[in-house]
């Protein structure tokens, strides 16, 4: 179900008649929280079998009417994305790495049997939906505009022979702030062992909504367990830590200049990244060699213990680079390093942070210009 790379489509705009007063705004933007708060249009576009790609709309933000029988609801046959938009010294307004999802988000699409969308008209909605909204788009101090593409099934019908015929995809913006509050604090983890986010073979390169449901009791246990995030383990063997429920994991090594920091390799059963893949590039430009690689939870443990893990973080959309100091299982506790953010994190994080915010060079042209 290949788009052709070359199609394009016009938008109609269809702009609201109520949007949200800016004295109204202001106060929402003061404290967005995560995904809580959404602006005052999204865009739409149609795929049928006989019009490939069509429809395509901004229109006002608001419910979607479908049918009960709509396949979404019965196969869960959805995929989506998350990037972020952020205001620039010069008062434009960027997105990081907008291709690296249009192409992810294609890849989650052949997985789950949907159409592809070209890139172009992916980063295309980007730009015409945040162009539309760019008063929502946060000034304050480590806030953003958080996107949200998805694409669900809309066929009616419940067989289960065929992938669905007809889909909407459908891309939303939020103001937000930090995924685990304002500042910068070490979180708690807890380590999944009686059950697991992804199978050899399954969907857990994709970036579908089914790995999000079926994660949730873990993620509840964690909570259960005083944690903020679950940490998965791999399905076959229940030893190799693979990532966490939202974001990357990195655990860095050595301290000063022996630093060097290691991520799973991607093995077909963890979420490819954009933010792992970027630190993947800085953190050679730093000086500090970056690498994947493989680490069990008793080498987790015991290297925390002898000292050679330093550090270890989660990195993420959401998460940005956010601390790990304790972890949390039903077998024990341990603690990393002194359960503060360490130095390495600090630095990659005001790296990747400054490049986003448009304070530092950046070198690889992750930054797509927008409004
Ligand atoms: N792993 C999972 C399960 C995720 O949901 C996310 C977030 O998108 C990530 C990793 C990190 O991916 P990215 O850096 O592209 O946001
Ligand atoms: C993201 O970082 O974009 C995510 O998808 C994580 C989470 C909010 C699901």
């Amino acid at each position: 179900m290949n788009a052709s790379p070359t199609e394009e489509l016009d938008f109609e705009i269809r702009a609201s008649r109520n949007p949200v007063p800016a004295d109204a705004r202001a106060q929402l933007l003061t404290d967005p929280g995560f995904g809580r708060v959404f602006t005052d249009h999204m865009a739409t576009i149609r795929w049928s079998e006989a019009k490939g790609w069509h429809d395509a709309r901004v229109e006002p933000y608001g419910p979607i009417a479908l049918d009960p029988a709509a396949q979404v609801f019965h196969y869960g046959q959805e995929i989506f994305e998350g990037l972020k938009a952020y205001a620039q010294p010069n008062r434009s307004v960027a997105a990081f790495r907008p291709h690296a999802n249009a192409a992810r988000f294609n890849r989650s699409a052949a997985r789950m049997a949907m159409p592809e969308l070209p890139e172009s008209v992916f980063v295309r909605a980007i730009e015409l939906l945040v162009e539309h909204d760019r008063d929502w788009v946060p000034t304050a101090d480590g806030h953003s505009l958080y996107l949200r593409p998805f694409a669900i099934a809309t066929k009616v019908g419940l067989g289960v022979n065929h992938p669905s015929s007809d889909y909407l995809f459908t891309l939303i913006a939020s103001p937000v702030a930090g995924y685990f509050g304002g500042e910068v604090k070490p979180v708690t983890v807890w380590l999944s062992e009686d059950y697991t986010r992804a199978a050899p073979g399954g969907t857990g390169e994709a970036k579908c909504g089914g790995n999000y449901a079926a994660a949730f009791a873990g993620q509840q246990q964690a909570v259960d367990h005083g944690c903020d995030q679950v940490v998965w383990l791999d399905a076959a063997q229940r030893q190799w830590v693979e990532e966490m429920g939202g974001m990357n994991v990195c655990f860095v090594y050595g301290s000063g200049s022996d630093a060097r920091i290691m991520t799973p390799a991607l093995t077909g059963s963890l979420l490819p990244g954009i933010t792992r893949d970027s630190l993947l590039k800085l953190g050679p430009d730093l000086g500090i060699p970056a690498y994947e690689g493989k680490l069990s939870v008793a080498e987790w443990r015991s290297d925390c213990a002898s000292g050679e893990i330093t550090e270890v973080f989660a990195c993420g959309t959401a998460a940005v680079i956010t601390p790990i100091g304790a972890v949390r299982s039903a077998g024990g506790d341990w603690m990393i390093g002194d359960g503060t953010a360490g130095p390495v994190t600090s630095l990659l994080r005001d790296e990747l942070v400054g490049i986003q915010y448009g304070r530092k060079a950046d070198r690889y042209g992750w930054m797509h210009a927008i409004a």
